[in-house]
């Protein structure tokens, strides 16, 4: 294992806070009335693409005041590291049918795109009655497709940022609030 900081807490590696943990609730609670408000009378099901979802989401459907149900699914990037080629693999798929539902994908971070780009046409061959996006994060100026994000909680610069269910190789996770990390963790 790569041991990528010296550190015995979290906190001590963040260079900065860009969201804190109650920035974030009173985001969250602000797009699950919006949602709740717009899934009346639907068939709604929440699908989180894990893992980084995983806090936002669970969060999230906590302020949906709606029946729903959950799935989630994890996607794999082929060739990030070396090109964006937005073939992707889905490592872990739905555990239900989605014909006739009403989908809403629930993403940590959009960069380029082509992650959600590449669910998105997945999921509509699947049948949907409807789908549309919810984003904790844009980076809208790395963009490589076109996306429609129906949902999204803030937009950012691109800069790298960690915590709230986003990591930096597999850590960081647990921050309670949105940062950036110091340089040297980098290196
Ligand atoms: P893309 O939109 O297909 O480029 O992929 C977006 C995914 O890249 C996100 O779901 C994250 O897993 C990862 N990602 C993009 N930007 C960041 C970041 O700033 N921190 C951590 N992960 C990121
Ligand atoms: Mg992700």
């Amino acid at each position: 294992m790569t041991i990528i900081s010296n550190n015995d807490s979290v906190h001590d590696d963040v260079k900065e806070i860009l969201f804190s943990q109650d920035q974030i609730n009173k985001k969250v609670s602000e797009l699950g009335n919006i949602i709740t408000n717009d899934y009346k009378n639907k068939d709604l099901l929440v699908v989180g693409v894990l893992k980084g979802a995983n806090i936002f989401m669970s969060d999230l459907i906590r302020s949906i005041n709606l029946p729903l149900e959950i799935d989630f699914i994890v996607a794999s990037s082929y060739g990030k590291s070396t090109q964006s080629s937005g073939v992707v693999k889905i490592v872990k798929d739905l555990d239900y049918s989605i014909e006739g539902r009403d989908v809403l994908i629930v993403e940590d971070i959009i960069d380029t795109g082509l992650t959600l780009n590449y669910l998105m046409t997945n999921f509509k061959s699947r049948g949907v009655n409807s789908i549309k996006i919810c984003t904790l994060l844009d980076k809208p100026k790395r963009r490589e497709i076109e996306l429609n994000i129906d949902y999204c909680g803030f937009e950012i610069p691109d800069v790298f940022i960690v915590g709230y269910g986003i990591d930096f190789a597999e850590r960081y996770r647990n921050l309670p609030y949105l940062a950036s990390l110091k340089s040297e963790i980098y290196e």
